[in-house]
This record gives structure tokens, C-alpha cells and sequence, in this order.
């Protein structure tokens, strides 16, 4: 397949023919790239899991055009609604028990469903434009690094979908953060750019493994395919090896990727998945991660780098 990429403006239309014909397209969020396709099409589902490469077993998260889908596709409660006016549109997920008119493939057959309004203003004119819930895992394939500008979607899926749609680098360039919102409390599945500290002020926050299989939540996942260890004080020991620096850069590395020279988290997630696959491609027997400041964003940051660095 002939993958076409297009400037915002024009191919928002693109985007929407696309969409309405029951094909998949790439669009832009805040957060990374995403592969959309009508969430209450089975079939149009189905062909965002192949593009992938993804298990069925994985469920998508479902992208609403407005806030009167929340009621429409979940049963929200008024903790659902107190975060949803905080957060949205913007990089939170939350996991709510779904209503019937969900398909099955969208939550692999469990009882809830992953929901999510995204801030982008090009996403958003599709979605609107559409006028359905868009279901949109990110636009990589199955376990590898999620895209934050359209070339990785490009090396991703080139030849296997029809369309990106080109809205530049991602500002937030980690997924959102993932929470289930149980009666009094909140289960963060994924960290991301919405913090638990932020999240404390509605409801006790606890983590805990998913009661559902969350693959994101699988111990190796976003990862390169040159093996990455993490360290707190970062050597070099081999010739071809790579440093992911956080800000100081050590010397001896081959190659080195700083996160922020500032020294700032926000900076630094944003820059973590286009340093992370520069480095994958520079032909290293070894990239070394340093460890990254655990307070505020940096939580989700290393959440990714361990993600990255577990054994598949
Ligand atoms: O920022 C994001 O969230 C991006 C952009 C494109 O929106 N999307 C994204 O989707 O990261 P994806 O599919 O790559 O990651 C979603 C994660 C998966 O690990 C999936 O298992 C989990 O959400 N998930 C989806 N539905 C769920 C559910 N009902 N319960 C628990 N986890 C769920
Ligand atoms: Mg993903």
C-alpha cells in the first residue's frame, strides 16, 4: 500500500473520508501518534489491530468527539465526571464499565472500556468532523516505540495504511496517563503526563496490577530492539554504546541522545521516544538509560525506560 502523508489543513478532509469509508488512518494527539478507525465498527477495528501487528487479546482505547459520548459509551460516575472536567481534553485515559453499544473487539471482551478526549486541534477537527467515537492505540507496531512525529509512523506502518496526517512532533510524547475509576479510588495502570500528584486531589490513588490484562502493563513493552540496561551513574564499557543522558551527558559513549539540557522533565518525555529510536537505529550493542528524577512526569518517564529495559 501507497502510504500518503498530507499538512494538517488539507488532510484533515483526507482524514475524515478515509475514516467514513471504514479505513484507518494516523492522526496526531498531544500525547503520541495514533492509528484511528471508527470504534463502533468491528471491521474498522480490526484493521487498526492488523496494521499493528497487535494481539486481540489488547484493548483500544476509544478517542469521544464530545463530552455526551462519555454517557453514551460508559456508565460515568460523578468521579468520572469531576476528572473528565479537569483533564479534558487532554492525557488521560480513563477505565469505565462500558455500555452494550461497544463493540467487543474495542475492550477484548471485558466488561470495561479505556476512554479519552484528545487536546489536539487537528485530532480534533477529525473527530468532530467524523462525528463518532475514533477507537486509536498509538501508531506503532505491537511492543515498539510509540511515534511522536509522522516519519516514525512512516517507518512503523509505511506500505500498511493509506494515510498520516502530519501535525509535527507530539507535545506531551508519552501516552496518557491510565486510570480506572472505581467508586472512591483510582487505579493508575499507566503513568503519563497527567500526575498522581495531580490525581490525589480527586480520590486516594493506588497502583496495582489491572484486574484486566493490560499489555500496555506488561513488563516489556515501548521497547527498542537494542537491549537497554538503566543506570544511576552511567559508564561506558564497550566502543558501541549509547547514552539516553537525562541532562549531564558522561563522556566515553559512542553516541548520546540528551533528554533536556535544562534539566526539564516535560522537555525530556517529549524528547524520550524520537532519542530512544534514534539511538535503536544507530547500530549499538547497548544503549545505557541514565536514571531520570522520580518526582512529577519523571515517574512515567521511568516507567518507560523499565518498560524498555525488561527482558522480552
Ligand atoms: O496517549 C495515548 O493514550 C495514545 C494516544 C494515541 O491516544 N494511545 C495509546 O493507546 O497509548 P495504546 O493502545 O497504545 O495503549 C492503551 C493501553 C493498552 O495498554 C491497553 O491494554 C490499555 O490501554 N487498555 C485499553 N482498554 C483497557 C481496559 N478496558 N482496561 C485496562 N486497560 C485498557
Ligand atoms: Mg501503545
Amino acid at each position: 500500500m501507497n502510504t500518503r502523508t498530507d499538512r494538517a489543513e488539507r488532510g484533515i478532509a483526507t482524514a475524515i473520508e478515509i475514516l467514513q469509508a471504514g479505513g484507518v488512518v494516523a492522526l496526531p494527539t498531544e500525547t503520541v501518534y495514533g492509528l484511528a478507525g471508527d470504534a463502533l465498527s468491528s471491521d474498522a477495528c480490526a484493521a487498526i489491530f492488523e496494521a499493528k501487528d497487535r494481539p486481540l487479546s489488547d484493548p483500544l482505547i476509544v478517542h469521544l468527539p464530545s463530552l455526551d459520548w462519555l454517557s453514551r459509551l460508559t456508565a460515568p460516575s460523578p468521579l468520572a465526571f469531576a476528572l473528565a472536567e479537569k483533564f479534558w481534553p487532554g492525557p488521560l485515559t480513563m477505565v469505565l464499565q462500558r455500555s452494550p453499544s461497544v463493540p467487543e473487539i474495542v475492550t477484548a471482551g471485558q466488561d470495561t472500556v479505556a476512554v479519552r478526549m484528545s487536546a489536539h486541534p487537528a485530532f480534533r477537527s477529525v473527530v468532530k468532523g467524523f462525528g463518532k467515537p475514533l477507537a486509536a492505540p498509538s501508531a506503532n507496531r505491537f511492543g515498539r516505540i510509540s511515534p511522536t512525529a509522522a516519519e516514525h509512523v512512516m517507518s512503523e506502518l509505511g506500505g500498511r495504511i493509506p494515510f498520516i496526517l502530519d501535525g509535527g512532533p507530539c507535545r506531551h510524547g508519552i501516552e496518557s496517563t491510565i486510570v480506572h475509576v472505581l467508586e472512591e479510588r483510582l487505579q493508575i495502570l499507566r503513568q503519563g503526563p497527567v500526575t498522581e500528584e495531580q490525581l490525589r486531589e480527586f480520590a486516594p490513588v493506588f497502583h496495582g496490577p489491572a484486574g484486566v490484562a493490560a499489555p500496555g502493563g506488561l513488563k516489556s513493552h515501548y521497547a527498542p530492539r537494542t537491549p537497554l540496561v538503566i543506570a544511576d551513574r552511567p559508564i561506558s564499557r564497550g566502543p558501541r554504546e549509547g547514552l539516553l543522558a537525562w541532562s549531564n551527558a558522561p563522556e566515553g559513549f559512542a553516541v548520546v541522545e540528551r533528554l533536556s539540557i535544562s534539566g526539564d522533565l516535560r522537555e525530556a518525555a517529549a524528547n524520550l521516544y524520537g532519542a530512544m529510536r534514534r539511538l535503536d537505529e544507530a547500530g549499538l550493542d547497548l544503549i545505557v538509560a541514565e536514571a531520570i528524577p522520580q518526582n512529577g512526569i519523571g515517574a512515567a518517564i521511568m516507567e518507560r525506560l523499565q518498560k524498555a529495559a525488561a527482558e522480552k
